[in-house]
């Protein structure tokens, strides 16, 4: 009898990437998918630790965990409960103290090791955990075959982060740096799309401080990468996210001129407009640093859409530092935005700090910028119509006969086409723009 895994995916795409790893490691062990929990027999929560919110989440659905795998132990079944990803890698212990019904949890950097840790768990009588950062990085023990994932994918070609920003908890969960070998990238690269995928997004927490060992033995940044993939034929589109603007050097630049695959959109996270916050936040940019890099970006790519992460409530935000955030967002006009109150984090520089911004304060302010980036996203959308764009056509839409894409920015869009049309780039009339999609017909 087969066995089935139910994985839950919170957090970043990096999760999404390594949740897809696990379940390919799993499946020569016999662990098909479960749609559920319920029909599961192992669980796998892929945790975020980002906000004090995302960390929450993990232990009110382990509570309901806890009452399924009651309910099933006194049908005389068996389901095992583990926790995976970034919390279980900050919070291991207090898993343990507060969930001792977790059988398994186990850190972003050790999840190779998963059929051992699942096997030495369904034995155990306690919890399991394996939260160490190995010497030897996972991605050498990852089967080389991918699962089929789609027309759109993610690769992660860089880990880990050696940028301390004082809210971050990142290069605590993740680790430091670590970015993969070139021919590896390139060799699942190939698979993927002789799989069927045709758009690329290539991952890193720091994804533009990539510096991988080269095919020709030298070191490697993203901009290399981004060429060496576009030679791959069949590839249509590449993408890669999250970049740091600190990090952005002449050589990406150029590929955003030079690279016809390498979609016209970037998330480039600025946090805030006031360069006190930046210095305080450790962000080791400026806001004019910010604004020269756009210009630079734009030069090279004069129909770039940009994408960004803000952050208010910062200890110390003034009301003047929060208006240079505002003034700043303006002045650049993002396609697209997340932003987010400060949540003070265990074991960050921040958390600590004494002028810590009131809730309510935090609350005005993110209702304030969201206000402005939902307008901004309005009229970007909104200038679409009209216009042709090249859409990449991903799955069924919720209609018969409807299918959705993506545009180059990566907007959803809404269209009525065949089936068999999806993995296609078809030009594609834009009709309608909502907040958050677009519609549009096949263009002659
Ligand atoms: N590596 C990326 C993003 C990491 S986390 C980068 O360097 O930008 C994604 C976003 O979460 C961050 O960009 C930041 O805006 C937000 N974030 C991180 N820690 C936070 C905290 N303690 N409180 C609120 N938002 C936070
Ligand atoms: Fe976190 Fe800063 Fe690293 Fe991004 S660059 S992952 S925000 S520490
Ligand atoms: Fe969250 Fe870890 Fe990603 S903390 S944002 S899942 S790197």
């Amino acid at each position: 009898m087969t066995k089935r895994v139910f994985i839950a995916t919170y957090g970043c795409q990096m999760n999404v990437y390594d949740s897809a790893r696990m379940a390919e490691l799993l499946a020569p062990l016999g662990f098909g998918r479960a749609a559920s929990a319920e029909d599961a027999d192992l669980v796998i929560l892929n945790t975020c630790h980002i906000r004090e919110k995302a960390a929450e989440k993990v232990f009110s659905e382990l509570g309901k965990l806890r009452v399924l795998k009651q309910r099933k132990a006194s049908r005389g079944s068996k389901m095992l409960i583990a926790v995976g990803g970034c919390v279980a890698q900050a919070e291991g212990e207090e898993i343990r103290r507060r969930a001792p019904f977790v059988d398994l949890a186990f850190g972003p950097q050790t999840y190779h090791r998963l059929p051992d840790l699942v096997a030495r768990a369904s034995c155990a009588g306690g919890e399991v955990v394996e939260t160490s950062f190995p010497e030897e990085p996972k991605f050498d023990h990852l089967p080389q075959e991918r699962a089929k994932q789609g027309v759109a994918a993610f690769l992660t070609v860089q880990e880990g982060c050696d940028k301390f920003c004082a809210f971050c908890v990142v290069p605590y969960t993740r680790g430091a740096e670590y970015s993969r070998p070139v021919m590896q990238i390139i060799d699942e690269a190939r698979r993927l799309v002789a799989s069927g995928t045709r758009e690329i997004t290539l991952l890193g927490q720091n994804v533009n401080a990539y510096h991988g060992e080269g095919a020709d033995g030298r070191e490697w940044g993203l901009s290399d990468l981004v060429r060496a993939l576009a030679e791959i034929s069949g590839l249509d589109r590449i993408r890669y996210t999250t970049s740091h603007p600190r990090d952005v050097d002449d050589g990406l630049v150029a590929v955003h001129r030079d690279v016809p695959q390498l979609m016209p959109f970037l998330h480039l996270p600025v946090q805030s407009g006031s360069n006190r916050v930046l210095a305080a936040m450790n962000r080791r940019h400026t806001a004019i640093d910010y604004r020269r890099t756009v210009e630079r970006l734009r030069t090279a790519r004069p129909d770039l859409a940009l994408s960004s992460d803000l952050i208010v409530g910062f200890p110390g935000e003034s009301e003047e530092d929060f208006q240079a955030t505002i003034d700043l967002v303006g002045e650049i006009g993002f396609a697209q935005a997340f932003s987010f109150k400060y949540s003070p984090r265990p074991g960050t520089p921040a958390a600590s700090a004494a002028d810590q911004v009131p809730d309510a304060v935090k609350a005005e302010r993110l209702s304030a910028l969201q206000a402005l980036l939902a307008r901004q996203q309005r009229e970007f959308n909104a200038a679409c119509v009209g216009r042709v764009l090249p859409v990449l056509l991903e799955k069924p839409g919720r209609h018969q006969g409807q299918l959705v894409g993506r545009s180059p920015y990566l907007q959803s869009v809404h269209l009525a086409a065949a089936p068999d049309r999806v993995g296609d780039v078809v030009p594609v009339l834009i009709t309608g723009a909502g907040q958050n999609s677009l519609s549009g017909m096949v263009a002659a």
